[in-house]
């Protein structure tokens, strides 16, 4: 399989940061480049269809603006968003799959729930872009959760 060599590495380089050439180790299994929930990973039709399973079989204990009740927490906002912050969508993903809706997770499917999950993303004003959210928890676990946009990816002037 031919790699793609011509990265962005003139740019991040170019940079003089100190940035490491740690995408060179070709850890074949790892997609080359790592993604984050700023990548555009879901499409805001498949959050439209997540808003309406939300709406139907999470908003009773996570209130309907995803901003808690007094027994679930918010799905949005600061506290949400730091809780998640470092680790992956697949864990958010699996945290969901395997205890989600609490009252009984297999009531919703994993498609479905990777769709609620793309409306979680939405509404806490992740990018959409042009493919789904899939719902495999090996693939969403390359996808890191990063509060904020990571610096490399912001434009470079303004
Ligand atoms: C019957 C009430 C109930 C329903 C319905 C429910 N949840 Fe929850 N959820 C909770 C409670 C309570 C917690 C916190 C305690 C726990 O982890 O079990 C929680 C925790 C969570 C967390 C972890 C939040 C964090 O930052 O740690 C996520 C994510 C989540 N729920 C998503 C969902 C989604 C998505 C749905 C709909 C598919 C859903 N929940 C439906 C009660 C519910």
């Amino acid at each position: 399989m031919a790699l793609v060599v011509a990265c962005a590495c003139s740019g991040a380089f170019g940079a003089g940061s100190g940035l490491q050439p740690h995408a060179f180790a070709q850890d074949e299994q790892q997609a080359s480049e790592s993604q984050s929930v700023w990548d555009g990973i879901y499409t805001e039709e498949q959050a439209k269809r997540g808003e309406a399973l939300y709406q139907k079989d999470c908003s009773t204990c996570h209130g309907g603006r995803l901003n808690g009740t007094g027994e679930a927490p918010a799905l949005s906002g600061g506290n949400f968003l730091s809780n998640w912050n470092g680790l992956t969508v697949g864990d958010l993903f699996e945290r969901i799959r395997k205890t989600m809706p609490q009252d009984k997770p297999g009531r919703v499917t994993p498609r479905e729930k990777a769709d609620v999950l793309a409306y979680i993303l939405s509404f806490n004003k992740f990018p959409a872009g042009k493919s789904e959210l899939r719902h495999q928890s090996e693939w969403l676990k390359q996808i890191q959760f990063e509060e904020s946009r990571p610096e490399s990816e912001k434009p470079s002037q303004p």
